[in-house]
Formats: C-alpha cells, structure tokens, sequence
C-alpha cells in the first residue's frame, strides 16, 4: 500500500509490525574484499555471516506472518494422507480454483516433472521468456524453448506497462512452422523475472488461451510470481477488480499451474496444480520417484501448513503489493539519483542496468557479473548476476550474450526498511561516481550447467584492490 505524505510525497507503507527479528552485521570493506576472492567473485558463494543486506534473491527469504508460523505448530507428519496436505487443496481450490494440487519440493521440481511428462525430443517449448531452471530443464528433456516476447519487452528504459505479454503474431507463426503436434506446450511466466520483473496484461493472457486452444495445445502457467502479476494487472489494467478475483480470472485460462512457493506465500516448497485428470494421472506417478509421496511431495508438512495460509494471505489487496511497492520506491530513488535502472518498476527487485552502468566493460567480460562483486565490495550488499553468466554455453561451447545485463537487487517481502533501500541507494550512486575502476571478469572454474551458480571467476587485473583503496579513501579502511 502506499500512502501520501502532507509533502505530497508517496511512500510504500508497511501494513504489518515486526515481530521478530534477525541480527545482521557490516563487516568492513578490507574483510568484504576477502569474502569476495574467497567467493571466486561470485556472490553465490558468499557467506550469509560476511552480508549486510542480502539482495540475491526473494526466494525463500520472505517474512511469514504469524498465522503462518501458527499453522507450522499443528502440521501432520503422516506419510501418506497427510492433513496438512488437504489443508493446501483446499487453499489452492478455493483462491486458484484447481480441484486438483501436487506439492513439490520447489518450482524447479514442477518444472522437472513436466519437462519429463510432456517435454518430447526437438518440439517447441514456447514462452514469452524463459528462467534459467525452466530452459535447463525442458532442454534437458530436448526441447527447443522458444521466446515470443514482445519488441520493447528487453528495452531496460520504457514505459511500457506490460512488457511480459506474449507478441500473439509470433505465436501464430511460430505454431505454424513447427505444427501444433510439434508444439509440448506454451508457458506464461508471471511477472517474467529475466526481463526484470514485468507482467503481463489479462487480456494478452486471454488471447494467448485462445490462440492455444484453436490449435489444441496446452497452456502452462507458471505462477512463482502470480501475486506481482495479479497486483500489477489491478494497477494498471483493471483497478475495479481486487488482487484475489483477478488471480482467479488468470487461472480460468490455464491448463497446468505450477510455481515456486519461496516467494509469494514465504515458504519453502512448490506445487503443481490443474482440473485435468489425464494431465495430473500422467503426473502423479513421477512424484513418488522424485519427490516423495504425493501428500507431501518432497516438503516439510509444516512448510505445507505454512503454504496453505500463505496462498491465501498473498493475495490479499493489502499483501499482494508489499514488495511491488517498494521496488518501486526503490526504482524511483536510482531514477531520481541518474542511476540506470530497468523501468517501469518490475515485481521482486530492483534491476540495474549494466550495459549502461558499465558501458566499458564488453559482455565477454561478464559486466554483471563484475557489478555485483564491485558493489558487494563498497556495500556488504549481496545481489545477482542476471546476464551473460546467467547464459549457459551452446552445444558447441560458445558463450551466448545475455538480451540484458542486469544486476538483480531483489527485495524479500516485508524484510527490508526504507533506510536499508536509502543506504544501498547511495552506495550504488557512490560506485556509479568511481565506475571507471571497475573492469570485467575472467574464469577461473566453470561448470557446466547453470555455471552461474557455482563458477568462480577472477577480478581482470586485480581492479578490486584499486576500489577499495578509493572507498577507504572516502569512508575509512574501517568505516561501514
Ligand atoms: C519464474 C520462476 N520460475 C521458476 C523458478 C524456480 O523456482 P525454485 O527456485 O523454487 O526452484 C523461479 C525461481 O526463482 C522463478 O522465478
């Protein structure tokens, strides 16, 4: 919610207390320098204790409320059967209106089930952008993924309000080239996180439905961050319609939902869910393989409890844009300081734009990489590298360009104040002043897959050395 300010001013303002808290620290800048080359210039590797603000991800991270942490103390541990595990299908029916729900153990077991359940060799996975677990899966299974974004959608300065909608003629053409049989499924993702967090309209999802049942293909929804999408559609589309009726319209065009539930119910789990029983008869057996029996799906039934009183709470009007808010006080700070930043403000986080933060540092030198090394170094805040190291190499081992070179600074739900979003703020604009100190990053070890988890990588010329002595020469060696 945000309020009005006698100044005129608007601010995002929290509609909770807090409760509970968790001690964090500012270690200073020489020990961040070596928490960073121990962590191979990958903030992955950092650790939790060498952190101040932790920016890497919304995923698993949120605040739960109290009726969440309530429902953990009653959870049925019972093999098969569980209570808990009813407790969620009737959540999911009564605020996404499927009968029937598969708990996983995370979104990227939903997305390992359906790869290996409708993923056929050399047909089209269509969506309107991919995330980076869904692409390593459904191409793992042999699928060719195929994104049908809109043009605009990966212009970081825009105004467009829906820069996740699906370009319906590509759609079209695209199902033509490969034919419908060739066709697994197309996939909405909700508030398309690669692209910076940007939803996608109702009506584009209603045409997309249509387009998908002409040529009888199913149409997977991927709702990890249906609560921002829902949130942004009343905002900005249909503002007579509260955030829970709108979620419900989304779901009436969606064949197979799934999603991640580390973000908008603040657990950690997933769940797959649908009305159509040869879809779910296909599905159900693999559970037991891969996650665990069906009740509880790979999950802790406390975290279940925990997600059946989330769903519900994420949707209300007051909840839904908690974090949407405040990303969006935080992109109109970097906008107001001249810091280039992905506009309009997306769901989950703040989204800094490297190409031209860092306009000297070529993609081949993992600018976004170097960024949130640079900028953990001069803040002790940790956030993710969403570029070309996000960008698996091709079969032939070349290294794909990222569309966008992003830092991600993602924003928990309902963790983080207004001075922790003004601190980092100004740090950003002090690193922006000394840009020209940062250069890019080479390798050291490089995975195989999804190497942006655990690559390690090395400052090109030792430029880390070279920001800290300016940093210290502003703030002190021990100042914060
Ligand atoms: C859009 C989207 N899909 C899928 C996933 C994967 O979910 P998980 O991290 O729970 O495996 C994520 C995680 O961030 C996501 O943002």
């Amino acid at each position: 919610m945000q309020v009005k300010l006698s100044s005129g001013k608007t601010i995002p303002m929290e509609m909770h207390k807090v409760r509970i808290v968790q001690q964090t620290w500012l270690r200073p800048v020489e020990e961040r320098r070596r928490a960073i080359q121990e962590a191979g210039f990958n903030t992955f590797l950092l650790r939790s204790k060498d952190i101040f603000l932790d920016m890497l991800t919304d995923s698993g991270t949120n605040a739960m409320s109290d009726n969440q942490l309530a429902a953990m103390m009653v959870s049925d541990d019972a093999y098969a059967g569980s209570e808990s595990f009813f407790k969620l299908t009737n959540a999911v029916e009564e605020m996404l209106g499927f009968r029937l729900t598969i708990p996983v153990h995370q979104g990227r077991a939903a997305e390992h089930l359906i790869a290996k359940t409708f993923v056929r060799p050399g047909d089209a996975c269509i969506m309107n952008y991919h995330f980076t677990t869904t692409k390593a899966h459904f191409e793992m299974a042999g699928g060719v993924v195929l994104e049908l974004y809109k043009d605009g959608a990966l212009q970081t300065e825009s105004d467009d309000p829906f820069k996740g909608n699906m370009d319906l003629q590509k759609l079209e053409d695209t199902i033509q080239q490969f034919g419908a049989d060739h066709v697994s499924f197309v996939r909405m993702e909700a508030t398309t996180n690669l692209i910076g967090g940007q939803p996608f309209s109702l009506e584009n999802l209603r045409a997309v439905k249509t387009i998908c049942e002409k040529h009888g293909i199913m149409l997977v929804f991927d709702g990890s961050l249906l609560m921002e999408n829902a949130f942004f559609i009343q905002q900005r589309e249909l503002p007579q319609m509260s955030v829970a009726e709108i979620a419900r319209a989304m779901m009436e065009t969606v064949d197979l939902f799934y999603m991640s539930a580390r973000k908008g119910p603040s657990v950690r789990g997933g769940l797959m869910a649908t009305n159509h029983q040869a879809l779910f008869d296909r599905l159900l057996p693999w559970v037991p393989v891969y996650e665990g029996f069906s009740t509880y799906g790979g999950m802790s039934t406390k975290e279940i409890e925990a997600m059946a009183v989330g769903l519900r709470e994420m949707l209300a009007d007051d909840i839904a844009g908690a974090g949407a808010d405040m990303v969006e006080y935080f992109v109109g700070r970097m906008v107001e300081e001249g810091l280039p930043v992905v506009t309009p403000a997306g769901g989950l986080a703040c989204h800094v734009d490297v190409k031209r933060f860092l306009p000297h540092i070529p993609q081949t030198q993992y600018p976004a990489g170097a960024l949130s090394a640079a900028f953990y170094l001069v803040s002790g805040v940790r956030g993710m590298e969403r570029g070309t190291i996000s960008t698996d190499r091709t079969p032939d081992g070349a290294d794909v360009p990222a569309g966008v070179e992003l830092m991600r600074l993602a924003v928990p739900r309902r963790v983080y104040t207004l001075s922790h979003i003004e601190f980092v703020v100004d740090r950003l604009k002090w690193l922006f002043q000394h840009r020209s100190l940062v250069q890019g990053l080479g390798w050291i070890s490089e995975p195989p897959v999804l190497r942006f988890f655990f690559g390690r990588l090395s400052a090109l010329n030792q430029w880390d050395a070279a920001l800290m002595n300016a940093f210290a020469a502003d703030f002190g060696s021990n100042a914060l």
